[in-house]
């Protein structure tokens, strides 16, 4: 995770940077490679004291998911290895999240489903496809023993991501929905900084990750002297554009123009 000092720009200011540039499509972008980003963003700061602007957001890489996804190797200049589907990725604020229903989020090409598991009473992070016939599980519901419903036949889900229900199944039958083929893929998640995490990689080596290697910490989040402020919406470009963008401030008074108070330059 990236920290970005950015004394001079008030958080109201990237709020209004976001909505702009959503709205405004650089003509350099590839967005092929990029169908729906989304990012997290969290502007920290110090109370009566200097802020902080960090960005969380999902990375961007164009990538076709596979299950389990290939090893995506990049090399960088010292020959140091990097796996893209083997990191953290910030998925969502917990406080943008609704415990009632599930929630569907795109992140590094993957499409995941973010539910409240009251059972378990934590976040879960599912491949959104139901193992049946491939509906979303992001258009289902929380049934009324906190299992997730797929919408088209009714399946539900516990948060181990195991069938404990077809409605269709003959209850004198053979217990089909106890068959490996009925289970949901589950990420690796957590939850840090208030923020879902999850690891994109449904390997059984990354099971216990967690153990072994956490997301990014940001202590200035947790901290109560700091205060916080988090966001989220998808933007239809990368994130390397964006933190472009929040670098340069030089174009808030003309990109921005009427939006923001920005006393005018005295040079002409
Ligand atoms: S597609 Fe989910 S239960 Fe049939």
């Amino acid at each position: 995770m990236e920290a970005l000092g950015a004394s001079s720009v008030p958080s109201f200011h990237i709020r209004t940077i976001l909505d702009k540039t959503k709205l405004r499509r650089p003509m350099f972008l590839n967005l092929h490679s990029n169908p729906t980003p989304s990012s997290t963003f969290s502007l920290v700061y110090k109370k009566q004291s200097k802020f902080k602007v960090f960005n969380t957001m999902s990375s961007t890489v164009s990538t076709e998911p596979t299950n389990p996804p290939e090893p995506v190797l990049e090399t960088h200049s010292q020959g140091e290895k990097f796996d893209w589907y083997s990191q953290w990725y910030p998925i969502m604020p917990i406080w943008d999240l609704d415990k009632r229903r599930p929630h569907a989020k795109k992140v590094i090409g993957l499409d995941v489903v973010v539910w409240w598991d009251r059972n378990e009473e934590t976040w879960k992070v599912f491949d959104d496809r139901c193992p049946h016939r491939l509906a979303p599980l992001s258009e289902g519901r929380i049934d009324q023993w906190g299992r997730l419903q797929c919408v088209y036949h009714g399946w539900c889900f516990n948060g181990s991501g195991d069938c404990k229900f077809i409605p269709q199944a003959n209850p004198d039958g053979p217990p089909v929905h106890t068959a490996k083929k009925a289970c949901v893929a589950v990420y690796p998640s957590t939850v840090q900084n208030n923020i879902v995490w999850f690891w994109p990689n449904l390997d059984p080596r990354y099971k216990d990750i967690l153990v072994e290697k956490k997301p990014p910490y940001i202590p200035e989040i947790d901290d109560p002297s700091y205060a916080s402020l988090m966001g989220n919406r998808d933007i239809p470009y990368g994130y390397e554009i964006l933190i472009e963008n929040l670098m340069d401030p030089a174009h808030l008074p003309y990109a921005h123009h009427g939006i923001l108070e920005i006393l005018p330059s005295k040079n002409r």
